[in-house]
């Protein structure tokens, strides 16, 4: 069993250097086998949620070749018309509902296995489904999960009755290959939707408006090939930025775009950390107890749910009582319970977190519920007195390249331990 063991204590100083974005990445490789022509994305941040889409790729037919840890080149050609996806890698990760968009673009028609990803309350598709649906695919839940069939795709106006990403993103990928116009509004405005949207164009896609709440795209007959870089990963510089300000630290968060940190440092700022942007770079750096403050979640540029438990640990540290309120997933605060053992006064009540900020936190052994939920708990550790061991560390590699590595870049005393038995069921310890 792999576990993360830390010593508390250390205030984070340095550099750390952001990988690229998963869920952007996660939807442009899916849509990099909408072309038969080859396709090199860069910047491909090495996660396992991220190999998972790239095996499933190879798995269906499509060619995948590694240039190097961060590049891939992808040829879609070899994928059959009438190809079911269907296995185990599908149902653990999100983004393999990308694929039901790319496919039924492709070759009108999907049929993927429902997904899976974080436990993290109830994740319906009907978004998803309901722009299918009008741009004429007929969509049934059947096995292996959804199949979506048309004789041929008709753009569309739709209207998301809830800003989704995901829905965002899949119905832009099939409406990308329909005849005429499509009009999404109410679009989620997500960075790694912009993301998405400059990848197809990149490619020939026809999109306007991504970044905006009315996304226009204008079909075309096919996509070529293209090489293009993933924007960084604005939630894994934010866990950095937090656990900078939780360590009482001092870090520059290097390889990002601070205009997608807004909502984060303006936070922090509120809450006396000190925060200067430039061009590529946030450097933020906090001393003494930080004060309290507000949290709503939103879709962007709102306050990112993907960040709701770093700064619930941050805020559980400082001075005065804090409400953190998720508006976007209903079980998000899973997490609270395992803080509790570390010594945090939060209670839930509904979809808010009211917390008392203590002096410090202490180690304990915590499991993570989820990616973000395990990620925070590592910034509590950091910051506790004394030694924490954190179990359920593959969420936390769903989405963060090197997090041991980096944090003990920046002075952390962290290591993964990996514990098996012996042939005598002796305890046998050893670090990764
Ligand atoms: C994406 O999930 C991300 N996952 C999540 O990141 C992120 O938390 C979320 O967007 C919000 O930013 C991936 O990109 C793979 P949504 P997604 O569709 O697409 C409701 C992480 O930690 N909804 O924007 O599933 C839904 O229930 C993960 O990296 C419908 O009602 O999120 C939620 O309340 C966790 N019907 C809200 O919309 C639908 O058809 C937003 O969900 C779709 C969504």
């Amino acid at each position: 069993m792999e576990f993360y063991l830390v010593k508390g204590g250390c205030p984070l100083t340095g550099e750390v250097e952001i990988a690229g974005a998963k869920n952007a990445a996660l939807a442009i490789l899916a849509a990099s086998i909408m072309t038969n022509e080859t396709v090199t994305v860069e910047n491909v941040p090495d996660v396992s949620d991220i190999r998972a889409i790239l095996r499933v790729i190879e798995m269906i037919g499509g060619y995948v070749e590694k240039i190097d840890r961060h590049t891939y080149r992808i040829n879609g050609s070899g994928i059959r018309s009438d190809v079911e996806v269907n296995n185990d890698l599908v149902r653990r990760i999100r983004g393999s509902y990308y694929l039901i968009g790319s496919l039924l673009g492709k070759y009108k028609s999907a049929a993927v296995a429902m997904p899976g990803g974080c436990n993290i309350g109830p994740r319906p598709i009907d978004q998803h489904i309901k722009g299918f649906r009008a741009l004429g695919a007929a969509v049934r839940v059947a096995p292996p999960g959804l199949v979506a069939k048309a004789s041929h795709l008709r753009g569309a106006h739709i209207y998301q009755d809830v800003v989704s990403v995901g829905s965002t993103i899949n119905i832009m990928m099939a409406a990308v290959l329909a005849e005429g116009t499509t009009i999404i509004e109410n679009a989620a405005k997500e960075p790694h939707v912009v993301d998405v949207a400059n990848f197809m164009n990149s490619m020939g896609a026809r999109i306007k408006g991504a970044g905006t709440d009315v996304i226009r795209i204008r079909g075309v007959e096919r996509l070529h090939g293209t090489t293009y870089s993933i924007i960084p990963d604005q939630i894994e510089a934010g866990t950095f930025m937090f656990a900078a300000a939780a360590t009482r630290g001092d870090v520059v968060v290097k390889n990002v775009i601070p205009k997608h940190l807004e909502s984060l440092s303006a936070k922090l700022i509120e809450i006396g950390c000190q925060v200067i942007e430039s061009d590529d770079k946030v450097r933020v750096s906090a001393t003494g107890r930080l004060g309290k403050t507000n949290i709503k979640t939103l879709p962007y540029p709102g306050f990112p749910t993907d960040m709701q438990p770093q700064i619930t640990v941050v805020l559980g540290l400082s001075g005065g009582t804090s409400i953190v309120t998720e508006n976007v997933f209903e079980s998000r605060f899973k997490y609270v319970d395992e803080l509790a053992k570390m010594g945090a006064s939060i209670t839930v009540e509904g979809n808010s977190a009211i917390i008392d900020g203590v002096e410090s936190y202490v180690g304990a052994h915590i499991s993570s519920p989820d990616l973000r939920a395990g990620a925070a708990l590592v910034i509590a550790a950091l910051a506790a007195h004394g030694s924490s061991e954190i179990y359920d560390i593959h969420y936390i590699e769903r989405g963060y390249e090197d997090f041991p590595e980096k944090l003990r870049a920046l002075g952390a005393d962290i290591v993964k331990v990996d514990t098996d038995k012996d042939e005598f069921g002796q305890k046998l310890v050893r670090v990764v």
